[in-house]
């Protein structure tokens, strides 16, 4: 969690940052917001170290800003302009100011400013806001990981990273033992590599979806997967030099979503491209699993990709870090580095058997079934675990007996 967050916050919380000049306004917030339940009230007086616009949205982002300006300083509405061009989505601004000047007022409205407060603050009107925005944030998150499925990103920080092979043992443990409905999807447009790895011959692709972006709806893109023997659907990757990686977001985010209404789990392999297309699909990703492996090289451009995820309107709270191919013997990174280095206490291993890997790729099979008592195997099967218990409620498969005494 990189987001500075106050203390014991929690993910259903509102984080409201309110930084004020005067002691009345204070009072006025601190006695109406300050009892919200669900509200995580935080004033901070202009003026005083560390309270200034600036630090918003570059280490934290709170759901929502009240802001009291001076007048018309240009540097206030400056900054306003760009916390919502850049956060508009994720945060709401209020402004409260002692006087209005009707330009400075159309100027706010116009950057996405939600109100600005004339002065008393009719504090019942902005109690009456903020639970309702508290209420939409909740019905936002039930949504994302009830209803409409989960979507979780692979992500390598580096080429080579294993970010492919995590991505499609993964999906194939979550649907071989689990009772939840997974898909796959290779966003790899050139190089895709999920076909290859599970031996499937696809029906259709990831490019018939963003090559007809009007026809996408949940039916459409049911009929590109292609099933694979566990149960898995995978939505496959046109895997070819010539696809042009300059694909739409708004297409893309149609095409998962409309993957995800009748899943209860979509895994995406994510490459590491840095197009409008693949940051929508970050930010569609709870989690967005950051794969690396402990070395110099990777461990640098992982923290340039947490550095920059959060100024391209990512929250980086739902990043997950995955330390791959991780070996004791060859390791440059010890593990607390790699925590430290990446502020992140969180980190998943999964340990190197190159092995074990290369001959499953080779011979179009998952992990598990090429080898199910190694220790990469019993790693991907852990983090498979891990992101079923995220699916609430989902039951263990009981295994048939069939699969106890033939392993299939
Ligand atoms: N835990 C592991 N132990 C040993 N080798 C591994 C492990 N995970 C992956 N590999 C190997 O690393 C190589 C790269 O794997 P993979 O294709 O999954 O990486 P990627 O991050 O998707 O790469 P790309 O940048 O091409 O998308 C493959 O040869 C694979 O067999
Ligand atoms: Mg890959």
């Amino acid at each position: 969690m990189l987001w500075n967050r106050p203390g014991d916050t929690s993910m259903t919380d509102l984080n409201v940052v309110a930084l004020v000049i005067q002691e009345p306004t204070a009072h006025q917030l601190t006695a109406s917001l300050g009892r919200i339940e669900g509200v995580v009230f935080d004033l901070r007086m202009l003026g005083e170290e560390g309270a200034s616009l600036s630090s918003i949205g570059v280490t934290e982002l709170p759901d929502v800003v009240i802001l009291e300006i001076n007048g018309h300083r240009e540097e206030d509405i400056a900054e306003i302009e760009r916390i919502l061009g850049e956060h508009g989505e994720q945060v709401t601004v209020f402004v409260t100011s002692k006087d209005s000047d009707i330009k400075v007022i159309r100027r706010l409205m116009r950057a996405g400013v939600r109100d600005v407060l004339p002065q008393p603050i009719q504090t019942q009107e902005l109690v009456i806001d903020i639970s309702r925005i508290l209420a939409e944030k909740r019905a936002r998150l039930a949504g994302q990981g009830g209803a409409h499925g989960r979507i979780v990103s692979f992500l390598n920080a580096k080429g080579g990273s294993g970010g492919s092979t995590l991505a499609v043992n993964v999906a194939y443990e979550l649907a071989s033992r689990f009772d939840l409905k997974v898909a796959l999807v290779d966003l790899d447009l050139q190089f895709g590599v999920v076909a290859h790895y599970l031996d499937l011959k696809p029906r259709g692709t990831v490019l018939d979806a963003l090559a007809n972006p009007d026809r996408i709806d949940p039916m459409f893109v049911k009929a590109l997967l292609t099933p694979h023997e566990s149960g898995l659907h995978v939505l496959a990757s046109p895997a070819d030099t010539s696809t042009s990686l300059d694909a739409s977001p708004e297409a893309m985010v149609d095409m998962l979503q409309s993957l995800a209404s009748g899943m209860d789990i979509v895994i995406v392999d994510l490459p590491r491209v840095y197009m409008p297309w693949t940051l929508a699909v970050a930010r569609l990703s709870s989690p967005l699993m950051l794969v690396v492996q402990n070395t110099l090289a990777t461990l640098r451009d992982a923290r340039m990709i947490l550095d920059v995820l959060p100024r391209l309107g990512m929250t980086t709270e739902r990043v997950e870090v995955v330390n791959n191919r991780e070996t004791v013997e060859s390791a440059s990174v010890s593990l607390d580095r790699l925590r430290e280095t990446l502020k992140c206490d969180r980190v998943h291993k999964v340990r190197s058997d190159f092995d074990l890997a290369v001959r499953s790729q080779d011979l179009g099979m998952p992990l598990s079934k090429a080898s199910e008592r190694s220790d990469l195997t019993k790693d991907v099967v852990a983090l498979a675990e891990h992101l079923a218990a995220l699916c609430d409620g989902r039951e263990r498969k009981a295994p048939g007996l069939l699969k106890r005494f033939f392993n299939i």
